[in-house]
């Protein structure tokens, strides 16, 4: 058993990562583990200003640029965030991780072949993959009804077709790591979506209490020294 987890969570804009995400940390700290949840771009003072920079519709970025960016705040986010997480032994769900980056920047915007991008998103994350990854895979169609009722932002902005690029993308990133990545069908109903996620992030559990405990817990199986 793994001293650590690493779970993310990937999709187009509106298939359900959120709400899974948020579902997976209330369940694991109701069963009393510590969990860290961040999103992508985002979760440090750096992160959070390249993310409004990012999403800012007013904006004109190049794809180069865009990649660097999105980078840039994943590389921070790894390291001032989720490594020092994991080296506490707490579990990190990431709401999006690299296969963002593949999914959107390699095939949206058909910036790079895959072998450059896998190897320089090993480089920024300092070589940290998840332990499992959820693709909650809709429709455009589906997604862009979920969010009709919301301003879009710069990425949301960018055409139909870039987005069925992005989800073919997903799919070709699902097949190529099946051991990694589950598939998971976004039109099902959340609870029955996070049921689904729930057996495959429990098999990775300790059951014997020691690993992944939140802190008080920890404090508690070991009689407070
Ligand atoms: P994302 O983080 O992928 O953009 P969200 O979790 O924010 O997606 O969900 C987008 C919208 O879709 C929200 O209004 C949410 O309540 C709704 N939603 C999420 N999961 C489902 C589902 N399984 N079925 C129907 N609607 C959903
Ligand atoms: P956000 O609102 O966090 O995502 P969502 O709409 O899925 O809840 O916006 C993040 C946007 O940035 C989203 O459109 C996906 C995009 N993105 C990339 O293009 N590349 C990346 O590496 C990441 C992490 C996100």
């Amino acid at each position: 058993m793994k001293s650590s987890l690493l779970i993310s969570f990937e999709g187009i804009d509106g298939s359900g990562k959120s709400t899974q995400a948020i579902l997976l940390k209330q369940k694991l700290e109701a069963s009393g583990f510590h969990v860290l949840m961040c999103r992508e771009p985002g979760g440090t003072p750096v992160s959070e200003g390249v993310r409004n920079l990012l999403l800012d519709p007013s904006l004109e970025i190049g794809p180069f640029a865009e990649l660097l960016l999105f980078s840039a705040a994943r590389a921070e986010l790894v390291r001032t965030v989720i490594q020092p997480a994991l080296a506490e032994g707490t579990i990190v769900i990431l709401d999006r991780f690299y296969d963002s980056t593949v999914a959107y920047q390699g095939a949206g915007r058909r910036l790079a072949d895959r072998d450059w991008l896998n190897d320089f998103n090993q480089r920024v994350t300092s070589g940290l993959q998840p332990d499992k990854t959820f693709l909650i895979r809709v429709s455009t169609e589906t997604a862009a009804d979920r969010m009709k009722e919301q301003p879009l932002d710069r990425m949301e902005l960018t055409g139909r077709e870039f987005f069925e690029r992005v989800v073919d993308a997903y799919d070709a990133i699902s097949r190529e790591y099946p051991d990694r990545v589950v598939s998971l069908d976004g039109t099902l109903a959340k609870e029955k979506i996070h049921d689904i996620v729930w057996h495959h992030v429990s098999r990775l559990l300790p059951d014997d209490g020691t690993a992944f405990r939140s802190a008080s817990n920890a404090i508690a199986d070991t009689g407070g020294s």
